[in-house]
C-alpha cells in the first residue's frame, strides 16, 4: 500500500488545504471524521484510491499555494483574526440571508417538497446553535488563547483561565462542532444532495448552492479549529 492511503485525511488536510477542497468536492469528511486513513475514508466514500490520489496531486499542482497561509506556523493570533474575519462573518451574514430566502422556496414549493420544511428547520436550529457557539468562542476562548500567546512570546507568566485549563472549553466547543457536522449531514440527506427537482425555480436553485457552500465552509472553518487552533492552543499551554 503507498504512504498516501496509510495517511489519516485529517493528516493530508493538514499538508495542504488544496486538500481540503478535493475532499470537499468527492464527499470525503476531513474535520470531524478525519482520523479515518485515505484508503478507509475512500472506501467509504465509494470512491478509488486512484482516483482520489490523481485528484490530490492535480489540486496540488494547481493550488501553486504561495498565497494559502500554513496555519500550523503562523501566530495563533492571526489564525483567530483569520477565524473570525473569514468564517465568523460569513456564518453571520448568510444566516441573515438564508431566513428570508428559504421563507420565500418554502413558501412556494413547501406543499410539493416538504423536505424543504425540515431542511428549513433543521437549518434555523443550527443557525441558533453557531450564534451561541461563535460567541462562546468570541468572548471566552479566543481571548484567553490570543493572551496566552502574548505572554509566551513576552515571557510572562501566564495568568490561569477562570475555566481550569484550555483543554474544559476545548472539549465543549468540539462537542458542539459534532452536533453542527450532524445538522449539516441531515440537511444533505434530506435534500438528497442539494439535487434540485425537474423544474426547480431561481430562488430553489440559490437556495440550494447557498446551502452546499454553507455547508464547505463549516467544514474549512471546523477543520481549522478542532485540527489546528485547538491542539496548537493545548501545546502551549502545557509548555
Ligand atoms: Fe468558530
Ligand atoms: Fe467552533
Amino acid at each position: 500500500m503507498s504512504a498516501i492511503a496509510e495517511k489519516t485525511v485529517r493528516e493530508l488536510a493538514l499538508e495542504s488545504s488544496s486538500a481540503t477542497r478535493v475532499f470537499e468536492k468527492l464527499g470525503i469528511d476531513y474535520c470531524c471524521g478525519g482520523e479515518k486513513s485515505l484508503e478507509e475514508a475512500c472506501r467509504g466514500a465509494n470512491l478509488s484510491l486512484r482516483q482520489v490520489q490523481d485528484a490530490l496531486d492535480g489540486a496540488e499542482r494547481e493550488a501553486n499555494a504561495p498565497a494559502d497561509r500554513d496555519w500550523r506556523r503562523e501566530p495563533l493570533a492571526d489564525l483567530v483574526a483569520h477565524i473570525n474575519a473569514t468564517h465568523h462573518k460569513y456564518v453571520r451574514t448568510e444566516s441573515a440571508r438564508l431566513g428570508p430566502l428559504f421563507e420565500k422556496v418554502c413558501g412556494v414549493h413547501g406543499k410539493n417538497h416538504p423536505e424543504l420544511l425540515h431542511i428549513q428547520a433543521v437549518f434555523r436550529g443550527l443557525a441558533q446553535e453557531l450564534t451561541q457557539h461563535m460567541m462562546k468562542e468570541e468572548m471566552i476562548l479566543f481571548p484567553y488563547i490570543v493572551r496566552m500567546e502574548e505572554a509566551v512570546i513576552q515571557g510572562e507568566p501566564v495568568l490561569p483561565p477562570p475555566f481550569g485549563t484550555v483543554a474544559n472549553p476545548v472539549v465543549m466547543m468540539e462537542h458542539e462542532h459534532d452536533s453542527v457536522g450532524a445538522a449539516l449531514r441531515a440537511m444533505r440527506t434530506a435534500s438528497n444532495g442539494y439535487v434540485l427537482p425537474e423544474g426547480a425555480c431561481a430562488s430553489y436553485q440559490a437556495l440550494y448552492r447557498a446551502l452546499g457552500e454553507f455547508e464547505a465552509d463549516l467544514h474549512q472553518h471546523i477543520h481549522l479549529e478542532n485540527n489546528i487552533l485547538f491542539p496548537r492552543a493545548i501545546a502551549m499551554e502545557k509548555e
